[in-house]
């Protein structure tokens, strides 16, 4: 990255040169690192719209162009020709692994995927309403119990690995335990001779009664879901892990707060809020524009779930396979779903309208998803959950890179609005 270039501020008179960073895929920054302590000035960006956080070689998006890379590989080829695990080596470790790497990597998550019993005991506190995306983070942040090593803020990198490797191994147990509680199912243990994916639809849909059959065209789908959902550069929870790991909490505790911001309906909740919504489309009678007429009405606080994208303002590349895949599956399955033809039925309107195509308003990963997730039997407030199995090795990988380019604790400044200074009043003469 060159770091030669520089622009110009000319304010109150004075001039201040401000040097440009140029990433590798030409991005250019204004590195305003300096510009507080020599011109008093900070900048202001709601929702950091504009704003770099940090400077990153983990993954590459290009909104306009549609382009999305893990370590500069496509998602296009990733998604076709790689498997989940090799992904997340990819992600966290920066080069796809050698066949015994791979071999290594994979043996390790498998002999790490059981959990203490003693979870069992927190997750019968929680009633069997609770929402999985509560808690898988509360399980989560409660494995630093378990693993009180974890908190200690001076661990090599080496050390950390471990934590690394318990976390994939351990996420798609507690996952799949989350839902059993709230079906009051017995939990399954995870049965080690099947993949990470199977095993993982063995833990959820299997019955201590019943030998689970693990559908190869499900697992093969879910596999390719959690690739798609790996990584996405500074997006809000992989943003929430950097600045709580930034202060030397545990990789346990960061996890926890990134499932706990990807929960949100803006964000991974997204996914969920879709079904719902083309659910209500549907049983309303399927009136979309309707619905489209409402979003945008900006006095109506209801919008498109599955629509728009920060950095998209094109097609979202992971949509574009989704949609492919959504349509393979149902086939595969023999599934008639009306909510993808209601799903497609919206996209086709959207596209055409003025209001989206001039907002660059076009589905986002998580407008297809949970039609896929609905057709291999995963009920609907476990979508989020999904997503977060998936996003696991980007932020473990946004994590590492925080910690080894030993980034400074986050902490943004603000312009102040409130009150000047005042006297204290006694409270009679209020
Ligand atoms: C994910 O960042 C990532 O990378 C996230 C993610 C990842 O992999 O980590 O890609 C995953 O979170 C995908 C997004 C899932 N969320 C949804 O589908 C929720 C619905 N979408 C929106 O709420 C919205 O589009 C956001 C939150 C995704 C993005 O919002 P921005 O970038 O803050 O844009 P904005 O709210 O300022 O909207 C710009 C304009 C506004 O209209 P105007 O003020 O210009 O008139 O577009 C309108 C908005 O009202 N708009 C929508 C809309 N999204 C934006 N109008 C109707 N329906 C929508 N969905």
């Amino acid at each position: 990255m060159s770091e030669s270039r520089k622009a110009e501020l000319h304010y109150d008179g004075k001039k201040y040169e401000i040097p440009v960073t140029v990433g590798s895929e030409n991005e250019h920054a204004l590195d305003i690192s300096k510009l507080r302590s020599e011109s008093g000035l900070i900048t202001i960006d709601r929702g950091f719209k504009n704003t770099g956080s940090t400077k990153s070689a983990i993954t590459f998006l290009n909104g306009e162009e549609g382009i999305l890379r893990y370590r500069g590989y496509s998602i296009e080829e990733l998604a076709e020709k790689s498997n989940f695990l090799e992904v997340s080596y990819l992600l966290i470790y920066g080069e796809l692994p050698s066949k015994t790497q791979l071999d290594d990597f994979v043996n390790e998550i498998t002999s790490h995927t059981l959990v203490h019993e003693d979870v069992k005991a927190i997750l019968d506190g929680f009633p069997s309403r609770s929402h999985p995306m509560g808690v898988l983070s509360s399980l989560v942040s409660s494995l630093t119990a378990f693993y009180p090593k974890s908190l200690d803020p001076n661990r090599s990198l080496d050390e950390i690995n471990g934590t690394i490797i318990r976390l994939i191994a351990k996420l798609p147990t507690l996952a799949a335990w989350s839902f059993k509680n709230r079906m009051r199912q017995p939990i399954m243990y995870p049965k080690n001779k099947l993949n990470y994916t199977s095993n993982f639809l063995h833990m959820m849909f299997g019955l201590p009664t019943t030998e689970t059959e693990i559908n190869p065209v499900i697992a093969s789908a879910l596999d390719k879901l959690l690739i798609l959902h790996a990584d996405h550069e500074q997006n809000c929870s992989a943003a929430t892990v950097r600045i709580v790991g930034s202060s030397h909490a545990s990789l346990y505790a960061s996890i926890s707060a990134g499932i706990a911001a990807l929960w949100g309906p803006l964000h991974g909740g997204a996914n969920q809020a879709v079904i719902e919504m083309l659910e209500e489309m549907k049983d309303s009678g399927g009136d979309v524009e309707k619905y489209i007429s409402r979003a945008k009405d900006k006095n109506d606080s209801f919008r498109l779930m599955g629509f728009g994208h920060r950095v998209y303002k094109n097609f979202d590349p992971r949509a574009t396979i989704i949609k492919k895949a959504a349509d393979d599956v149902l086939d595969q399955l023999g599934i008639k779903d009306p909510v993808l033809d209601l799903a497609k039925k919206l996209e086709e309107v959207v596209l055409k309208d003025e209001y989206f195509k001039t907002r660059g308003l076009y589905p986002n990963v998580d407008f297809y998803s949970g039609i896929i997730y609905r057709a291999l039997g995963i009920p609907t407030d476990m979508f989020t959950v999904m997503f977060a199995l998936g996003r696991l090795p980007g932020w473990i990988a946004q994590w590492k890179e925080m910690r080894e380019t030993t980034e400074p604790i986050g902490r943004p400044r603000q312009v102040y609005t409130g009150e000047n200074l005042r006297s204290y009043s006694d409270i009679n003469k209020r």
